[in-house]
């Protein structure tokens, strides 16, 4: 082996990891050490800086625990995990896109009727959000589960409030024409958390903490592709600068604001109310990946 020297070193730590029987594992380290070698001979850190470096890293991990996710957040500002989502869900053209889950979601929500309230008297403007769940060829899919989570009107998850139950989130399914009907208020755009070194981060700089005004929906039937995705508020000020890039064209819809009245699940609503209207466009599943 060669003794090392600032030019040779990235090939003798490449030689080295070249002994690692499994391919994929091979494959990623050797990528790795690449790009980390290509970083660090890009920027030249001074030791102060690497140092710096490595307490940022140490702090995405001190900050993370089972309700708070900071080095899921490092990667969405990154873009990488849209990035990640992309690679893994490349969807036929006319089937709705995917985007990132982020770190709201909580399993096992409330089982809700078509046309029942998720919102249960959450702050916020009444919203009514309908439409349909088909395939590609436009058939209607009956029974698909549609998981809902999203900010109640102040702009808030169901793990930054003291609720004693389930908050804003619900599990609804499909009729057998296809057809849902969502009763909840409207989201409003928010921040990422910035209390801990991603925040940190961020105020270095002039890049947006926002997210804009979104309802994030899982959309789930046998034979199909799980779809994982938001519905984006329209006209948000945020929509154009989306602190983890997961606005896609497809995704961003109408509030509709309507006058107090009935709404459509019957309801008499004494103020007015938004309404969206969204048909869901499920992939069939690759026999392959689906075996
Ligand atoms: C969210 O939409 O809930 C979210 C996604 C990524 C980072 C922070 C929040
Ligand atoms: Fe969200």
């Amino acid at each position: 082996m060669p003794y090392v020297n600032e030019k040779n070193l990235t090939d003798v730590v490449l030689a080295r990891w070249k002994d690692v029987p499994d391919a994929r594992l091979k494959q990623i380290m050797q990528s790795l050490i690449k790009h980390l070698h290509g970083f660090v001979r890009d920027i030249e850190p001074t030791e102060k800086e690497w140092a710096a470096a490595i307490d940022f890293i140490t702090r995405l991990g001190q900050k993370s625990d089972e309700k708070r996710q900071e080095v899921i957040l490092f990667s969405d500002v990154m873009g990488v995990s849209m990035l990640v989502d992309a690679i893994n869900h490349r969807l036929d053209s006319g089937a709705t896109p995917t985007t990132v889950e982020g770190p709201f979601h909580i399993p096992n929500s409330p089982v809700i009727a078509d046309g029942g309230d998720m919102a249960k008297g959450a702050p916020g403007i009444p919203c009514f959000v309908s439409g349909t769940v088909r395939d590609l060829d436009g058939r209607p899919v009956a029974g698909a589960k549609l998981d809902l989570w999203q900010t109640d009107g102040d702009g808030l998850y169901e793990a930054q409030v003291d609720a004693t139950g389930p908050w804003m989130r619900g599990l609804y399914r499909s009729k057998p024409d296809g057809s849902y009907t969502i009763r909840t208020v409207a989201p409003i755009g928010y921040t990422i958390p910035m209390d801990g070194p991603v925040g940190e981060l961020m105020n270095k700089t002039d890049i947006s903490h926002m997210r804009p005004a979104h309802i994030h929906f899982c959309v789930e039937s046998p034979g199909h592709h799980r779809l994982v995705t938001h519905l984006f508020q329209r006209g948000c000020p945020y929509i154009e600068t989306d602190v983890v890039y997961g606005v896609k064209e497809p995704l961003i819809v109408d509030f509709e604001k309507k006058p107090a009245g009935a709404a459509p699940n019957g309801e008499k609503l004494d103020t007015p109310y938004y309404v969206i209207h969204y048909d869901f466009v499920l992939q069939k599943q690759a026999k392959a990946a689906a075996a």
